[in-house]
């Protein structure tokens, strides 16, 4: 596949037209607030507990979870501040993230439903493996897991036909059943809309002021060719990413997905740069599929 298709101007343009007669999901401003305020260095919490407090769906987000049994408190906290500091300005950041990009796609449905199983788990699937391979950005894994998708529902939405194909798309591979040729899902994208889900997920993550090695390695995440990155963070981002997807693709197909899925040494073939970059062998990979399918299979 051409690398062109990913960073010519005509397909970002393409998509940009798309994503404007859609309209983009907007970050909520409180969690542009809040994202603000924890990427300060030595972020006050104080200062973070007021901006949740002026939100009242958000406190009682944060509440219920710092008082469910996970966190095992003898007593219930009402305080923002206690629960924050439970629960982690990391932690926090991520369950706002997740919802509120939840709530900005919206979408009903089974595909609506696969397209979140799917982002859900390629985002835990990708913090738990950068923790596994010493990556120490363990949340630009989770965040670029969680939005590699995110053009998916908006395709949905403007192209009912988008439907056919929504199985192939978060499959990572297995469209020769429906085009009859070894075509990848991006170049079937192309063929009928002009542009990819690649392209307008890295419009959406830029207008949520995401960081450069997370639009990068969501512009990316269907070319295997990892070189280019020049950038080490977006580079090792982006092979978590590839990883993570196809564990989670294999998760989705277990889960009743018609597409197929590659075998790990067909994936392994094609991924050989991902591999070494992350000093992983083909056996590590099926240990890591299997490893998180028994995960799934808990509810973990
Ligand atoms: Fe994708
Ligand atoms: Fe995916």
């Amino acid at each position: 596949m051409s690398e062109s298709i990913f960073t010519g101007e005509e397909y970002i343009k393409k998509a940009e037209e798309l994503v404007s007669s859609i309209g983009i999901p907007s970050q909520p401003r409180i969690v542009a607030e809040i994202n603000d305020e924890i990427k300060k260095p030595g972020a006050d919490l104080k200062k973070i507990s007021d901006i949740i407090a002026r939100d009242v769906a958000m406190s009682a987000k944060l509440l219920k979870i710092a008082n469910s049994p996970f966190f095992g408190l003898k007593e219930k906290t009402d305080s923002i501040q206690r629960a924050l500091s439970l629960l982690g300005l990391k932690n926090f950041n991520n369950i706002i993230l997740s919802s509120s990009l939840r709530d900005a796609l919206g979408g009903h449905g089974p595909a609506a439903e696969k397209f979140w199983n799917h982002s859900m788990s390629a985002a835990t699937i990708s913090s738990q493996l950068a923790g596994r391979v010493g990556f120490a950005a363990v949340e630009q894994a989770y965040i670029a897991g969680l939005f590699h998708d995110c053009g998916i529902p908006l395709l949905l939405k403007k192209y009912p036909d988008y439907v056919q194909i929504v199985d192939y798309a978060l499959g990572v591979v297995g469209t020769d059943s429906l085009s009859g040729t070894n075509r990848s899902i991006i170049g079937i994208e192309d063929e009928r809309y002009s542009t990819h889900h690649c392209a307008i997920g890295f419009l959406v993550a830029k207008s949520w002021y995401l960081s450069s090695v997370v639009t990068q390695a969501i512009l990316h995440h269907h070319y295997v060719n990892i070189d280019i990155h020049t950038d080490l963070n977006t580079r090792k981002v982006s092979a978590i990413l590839l990883v993570a997807d196809y564990i989670s693709s294999y998760l989705l197909f277990l889960g009743g997905s018609s597409c197929t899925v590659d075998s790990e040494e067909d994936w392994a073939k094609r991924h050989q740069k991902v591999l070494a970059e992350l000093s992983l062998s083909v056996e590590d990979i099926k240990d890591l599929r299997e490893d998180f399918t028994e995960k799934m299979c808990r509810g973990d």
